[in-house]
């Protein structure tokens, strides 16, 4: 059993992604581990003059991820990166310098948008950032999704045609934990 915190890179209240990662803790493959949603829409902007001290929203980031196994991204793309809000919550849970909550957990990136290169981008500039905070993060498979009717079921389940598909994606990640955290 894995502790998974899961990052959702939008505040919207109908957002995609948050569906999207609500979904994908529901897949079978996922039965077993225990997900708990990050909230970053309560934490101020980064302020380097806070390091030494830090807001409570911003202590209870770096708590989940400290007590985390792995850390599961969910974002969307905005204008071809990854929305500040996430960087925001990224940059909060590094400080202070050589205090980062993030440092050697292992990382899933995944994310749906509803144009047609899924999230590539903002996936690919979240995974340089990943990248020198040294986190682990899943190479395969990748999985860029583009909202469409059928992706989830009314219920908010993943649909028939992307079970197979999601479901090896958790699999992966889930294995990709264990072996890394
Ligand atoms: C977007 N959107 C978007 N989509 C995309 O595929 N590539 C992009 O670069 C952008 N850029 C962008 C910027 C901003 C500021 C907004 C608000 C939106 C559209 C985006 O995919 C769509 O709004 C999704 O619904 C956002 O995800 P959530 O909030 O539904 O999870």
């Amino acid at each position: 059993m894995s502790k998974i915190a899961v990052v959702v890179g939008s505040l919207r209240a109908e957002s995609f992604n948050r569906k999207l990662a609500d979904a994908l803790i529901r897949l079978p493959a996922a039965q077993g581990h225990d997900f708990t949603f990050a909230d970053i829409g309560s934490l101020p902007l980064y302020d380097q003059d806070d390091d030494g001290d830090q807001a409570d929203s911003v202590k209870a980031l770096k708590t989940l991820i400290a007590g985390s196994d792995g850390v599961m991204f969910v974002t969307p793309e905005y204008n071809r990166s990854m929305p500040g809000v996430l960087k925001n919550a990224i940059d909060h849970a590094s400080r202070p310098y050589g205090q980062s909550a993030w440092a050697g957990k292992p990382a899933g990136v995944i994310g749906v948008s509803v144009g047609a290169i899924g999230t590539a981008l903002a996936q690919q500039h979240l995974r340089n950032v990943l990248a020198y905070l040294d986190m682990p993060t899943l190479g395969a498979p990748e999985a860029f999704l583009q909202w469409k009717d059928g992706l989830l079921n009314e219920d908010g389940t993943v649909g028939a045609q992307s079970a197979d598909f999601l479901g090896g994606w958790m699999a992966g990640f889930l294995s990709y934990v264990a072996i890394h955290s």
